[in-house]
């Protein structure tokens, strides 16, 4: 049995017994859904057969090579300063540009939030706590990092509209102890560009750390521009930007595990790096969170970018924005649903104004008829909503989507109306005065939802609606507790 991500030359050479093995780890497959036909709207990014058997001999060829030594393994560095080159270029950086390839977009955002940490502790000595300033739609990701390293979360509202980054909120927050400010490109939530050069300007003026967030964007919009579409900068043409994120494993069709963080310069840059000799070890010298490696989403990055070229990126992005274009206008078609904004590129969200229908329903409807749209909470001035991530696989499917969303939003009216108002009271007593959950009224909690607390896929819930209007209603920090331990519980021993 060839499975599409095995080498298959390496499947000769194996025995009835290994064989049989793979057979048993395909199976785990068995509950998710079918990603390959596009009806999996966002998590992937399918660059079509021939391009992933591609990626997938690329990735087991450097399988084993561990990135943690260069000099050991200079085949990996040179993979990472290729694609550094490659990224830098796209992203308008000149030679003086310097980056690092890490796992992912999160990765490549603590990397940067670190390396302005440290940078911050090096010229501007007065800070006493450092603070990260957010619109409310940067990605959670800088949440994250904040918790990890220590700093402070300083969120700031973007335009209720629009969504976009109020340059002048953002302005109003800077304080002595910002160590840096961040713009997305486009945000996750609604795919909408922030003003990056009022940003900029702003950021120069001040004296602050500019980080622009094009993981989802960096590879796509400058191709968009080249297929004739109005992108305004956002990269390091814009001067007062001091750093990027880009993910090659989302627009770039990479395998997973690929995302690039960039600087200006060395100066920003070297905050990030961490060295060590003071055990009785090897020497620790690591760019990135990770220490060893493997080399595998190097080179099949490195693979994709050669393979698709600018030429082939360039078609790639015009199908999938055309296919966008037809989403977004056959979604504003029904009555009930509304996109919210103006996307800037293939990324949206969806609503019901008038609640006519319940987005909740429509997801666990749109979910049983085989497609996977996003639900998202109403927070920070945003509806509920439902995201929808476009991509190649996504746009060969733009008819089928657009033929099963009406049947799907009339079973979506048809389920019985939720009201979880009796319960949310429940909520400020899920809270203790020490800030963690009160353990007796989650397990009531997990009651009243229908969760075992089973490990398995089968102990999951099927109609999530509920528990989704039941989270959405409750404060975001009651809701975080709730979901660490719900995580804490999840995973168990099979
Ligand atoms: C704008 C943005 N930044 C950061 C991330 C985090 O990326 P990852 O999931 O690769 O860690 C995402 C993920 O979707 C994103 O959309």
């Amino acid at each position: 049995m060839a499975s599409e991500l095995t080498a298959p030359q390496t499947l000769t050479e194996l025995s009835p017994r290994a064989l049989e093995i793979l057979q048993g780890v395909e199976q785990f497959k068995s509950h998710d859904l079918d990603w390959k036909n596009g009806q999996v709207m966002g998590y992937v990014y399918y660059p079509g057969p021939e391009a992933q058997n591609l990626i997938a001999h690329a990735y087991t060829s450097f399988l084993t090579e561990n990135g943690l030594d260069p000099l050991t393994f200079p085949s990996v560095m040179q993979l990472e300063k290729e694609v550094l080159k490659r990224v830098a270029a796209h992203l308008q950086g000149d030679a003086d540009v310097v980056g690092n390839f890490t796992s992912g977009g999160t990765e490549s955002i603590i990397c940067a939030v670190k390396a302005a940490r440290e940078y911050a502790r090096l010229h501007k000595p007065d800070v006493t706590e450092p603070e990260l300033l957010l619109p409310v739609t940067a990605h959670a990701a800088f949440h994250k990092a904040a918790v990890y390293l220590g700093v402070k979360l300083v969120l700031v509202p973007v335009d209720e509209t629009s969504f976009r980054a109020l340059p002048d909120q953002m302005e109003a927050a800077i304080s002595p102890n910002t160590i840096m400010m961040v713009g997305s490109a486009p945000s996750y939530a609604h795919g909408v560009l922030d003003p990056i050069e009022a940003l900029a300007e702003l950021a120069q003026r001040r004296g602050v750390w500019l980080h622009v967030d094009a993981c989802v964007g960096g590879w796509h919009l400058p191709y968009m521009r080249k297929a004739g579409y109005n992108i305004a900068p956002f990269s390091f043409e814009v001067p007062g930007v001091s750093s990027i994120s880009v993910d090659l494993h989302k627009y770039a069709y990479a395998a997973k595990g690929a995302s690039m963080v960039l600087y200006r310069n060395k100066q920003l840059r070297r905050g990030q790096i961490f060295a060590t000799s003071d055990w009785t070890g090897y020497t620790i010298v690591n760019p990135t969170v990770q220490s060893s490696k493997t080399g595998g989403p190097m080179a099949a990055a490195w693979a994709m970018l050669e393979y698709m070229g600018d030429d082939g990126y360039v078609d790639v992005i015009r199908e999938v924005q055309a296919a966008t274009q037809r989403l977004i206008d056959g979604v504003n078609a029904q009555p009930e649903l509304q996109v919210l904004s103006q996307p800037d590129m293939c990324m949206f969200a969806f609503h019901s104004p008038d609640n006519s229908v319940d987005i909740f329903h429509l997801a666990d409807e749109l979910k049983f008829m085989g497609w996977y749209v996003q639900p998202q909470f109403g927070r920070r001035g945003s509806p509920a909503n439902l995201h929808i991530s476009a991509n190649l696989a996504v746009a060969k499917r733009v008819d089928d989507f657009l033929a099963t969303l009406p049947e799907a939003i009339r079973r979506a009216k048809a389920q019985p109306p939720i009201d979880v108002t009796n319960l949310l009271p429940l909520a400020a007593m899920l809270k203790l005065p020490n800030g963690s959950l009160n353990l007796d009224f989650f397990d009531q909690l997990k009651g009243a939802v229908g969760f075992s607390g089973g490990g398995g896929a089968n102990d999951l819930p099927q109609r999530m609606a509920f528990i989704n209007h039941l989270l959405n209603g409750m404060p975001a920090d009651v809701a975080n507790l709730i979901f660490v331990e719900f995580v804490n519980e999840l995973y168990v021993q099979a």
